[in-house]
């Protein structure tokens, strides 16, 4: 695994945002699995504005979402579909028909579909404060794929700030699977801020095992951990 520590949360995005910019510039036909959350969404916005700048092409660009509630109106405000038209899709020009995530719906076949397209080249991702990757909460089997999940009463908590209420944030969700994480061809493993202080610690220090969901991804043979000094005061990259 590589290491890369960076000054601040803008330096963390920025890195992120040139990376994924490079990817599809080396191969518009990407296939790129993206993360929600507020770790990405800098970089998001970075990727938007050097479209415009650049007049990129993302027209041949797949993407595969790594989750989705259940229980939210797909178009309403809390969904993840909503989330990625206003911090990402809504500027770029991928297609609709490129932008896939995991549903109800499409769970049983969401991992044939990355096959499909040839696996995923880079996957971005956050973690949870409590170590989940994706929705993959403490204790989810390391060879599981696209299927629905219960969210940690942790995640309910932290999510909140979303929604109106706690009793607003849904219970469950679709999300792709740890192994199915583990096939991308790269990842990007993105972390920001003292909030992750400590399960950066553990996910470095602590054994691999599945109460840890992040900690199988030191196994993988293309990541690096991308992390801004407030997050990685523990460790000396
Ligand atoms: C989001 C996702 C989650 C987040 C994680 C960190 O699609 O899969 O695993 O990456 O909860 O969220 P933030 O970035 O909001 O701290």
């Amino acid at each position: 695994m590589k290491i890369i520590k960076l000054k601040t949360q803008l330096d963390v995005s920025k890195y992120v945002a040139n990376e994924i910019i490079h990817q599809v510039k080396n191969n518009p036909k990407s296939v790129l699995g993206l993360a929600t959350g507020s770790t990405p969404h800098q970089a998001y916005q970075l990727i938007k504005e050097d479209y415009k700048l650049n007049n990129r092409d993302y027209s041949q660009v797949v993407t595969f979402n790594l989750d989705e509630y259940i229980g939210v109106d797909f178009d309403g405000p809390n969904s993840y579909q909503t989330y990625m038209k206003n911090a990402l899709f809504d500027t770029l020009n991928i297609p609709k028909e490129n932008q896939f995530f995991p549903l109800v719906d499409n769970a049983d076949h969401y991992d044939d579909l990355i096959k499909k397209h040839g696996g995923i080249d880079l996957q971005l991702l956050g973690v949870g404060i409590n170590g989940h990757i994706a929705f993959n909460e403490p204790l989810s089997p390391f060879n599981s794929l696209t299927r629905i999940v219960e969210l940690a009463e942790s995640t309910r908590i932290r999510n909140s700030k979303y929604f109106n209420s706690i009793e607003e944030v849904p219970t469950h969700a679709v999300s792709m699977g740890i192994a199915s994480i583990m096939h991308a061809k790269r990842i990007i493993l993105a972390v920001t801020g003292k909030s992750k202080q400590l399960i950066i610690k553990r996910f470095l220090e602590e054994p691999i095992n599945e109460a840890l969901p992040v900690s199988i991804l030191k196994t993988h043979p293309n990541i690096t951990l991308i992390i801004d000094e407030e997050a990685g005061e523990y460790i000396s990259a």
